[in-house]
């Protein structure tokens, strides 16, 4: 059942999409001194060797980090995110490509506490070697949608909570909605971002997702989409979103000075596209 593994997609465009937005929310949160949780419900192996047999089947980081890690970037959540994959390969190649529980130790400070949540042996066996000793990281070998909804609201109550699957299975995005919909409900001050693919036409889920979500009626709801040329065969992605519910302030401002300065890197057919689909409450 469990087939996936980001080791094949580490650094593409998607992630690039993923862990900007996610680094701009624990930014936000790291604007306060107040502690905050993070919870990671598909964590992966929160490290990724590029020159590993399985980064280097479709080099998907090509489409992605390859053409960001040299560039001068004006924006500061951009010098950010570049300023953590060069933490990690400070010999200055581009070898390793950290996952998103990378990115938020790396942006955590002492009082911020990390929940790191797989079923996968191998990828949780790396996400201890490269996270585990720190006492601010628990790992947890649990079911994503379960774990998630028993974690929550965590302590400290301020914090994020990212939801990542493979959407490998069509009911994941169910599952989304419904784990959504009960974490919100039993943890009103979180903020959560869901990363969703956007497929060929005739396979997209993805307008569903986003209407589902719409229904709900959750608080300050946005989605961040970034799109490129096809290049995943297999998958036909032609891109993917991040959905945001009680989304920070002065977020989508952000959003839009970021991608407007990373979509001309990515090619001449990316465009971003950034939507309010609720208002706060
Ligand atoms: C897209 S990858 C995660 C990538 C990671 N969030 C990042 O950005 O670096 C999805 C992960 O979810 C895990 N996974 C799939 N189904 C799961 C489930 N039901 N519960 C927990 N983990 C699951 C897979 O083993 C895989 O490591």
């Amino acid at each position: 059942m469990l087939s996936y593994r980001h080791s094949f997609h580490a650094g593409n465009h998607a992630d690039v999409l993923k862990h900007i937005v996610l680094l701009g929310v624990l930014k936000k949160l790291c604007a306060k001194d107040k502690a905050f949780s993070y919870i990671d419900s598909h964590s992966g192996a929160g490290m990724y060797d590029l020159l590993s047999s399985n980064a280097l089947m479709n080099a998907e980081y090509e489409s992605g980090i390859s053409r960001l890690w040299k560039h001068d970037f004006k924006n500061a959540l951009l010098q950010d995110y570049l300023a953590c994959v060069r933490s990690f390969n400070e010999d200055g190649e581009l070898r390793f490509y950290p996952g998103s529980p990378a990115f938020a130790l790396w942006s955590a400070r002492t009082q911020d506490r990390l929940q790191l949540l797989d079923l996968q042996p191998e990828e949780l066996g790396v996400l201890q070697y490269y996270l585990g000793r720190d006492e601010r990281v628990s790992i947890h070998q649990r079911d994503a949608f379960e774990g998630l909804l028993a974690l929550t609201p965590p302590e400290p109550r301020r914090g994020l909570a990212l939801i990542d699957p493979s959407f490998e299975q069509k009911e994941d995005y169910q599952r989304v909605v419904n784990v959504a919909k009960k974490v919100m409900r039993r943890w009103p001050v979180g903020i959560m971002a869901i990363w969703y693919p956007i497929l060929a036409s005739d396979r997209d889920r993805s307008p569903w997702l986003k209407a589902a979500l719409q229904r709900e009626k959750l608080s300050s709801v946005m989605s961040i989409e970034l799109r490129v040329a096809e290049q995943a065969q297999e998958y036909g992605m032609h891109g993917s979103g991040m959905l945001l519910i009680n989304t920070p302030w002065q977020f989508s401002a952000l959003m839009q000075d970021v991608f407007e300065e990373v979509v001309p890197l990515l090619g001449d057919n990316a465009s971003f596209l950034i939507e309010t689909l609720t208002e706060a409450e």
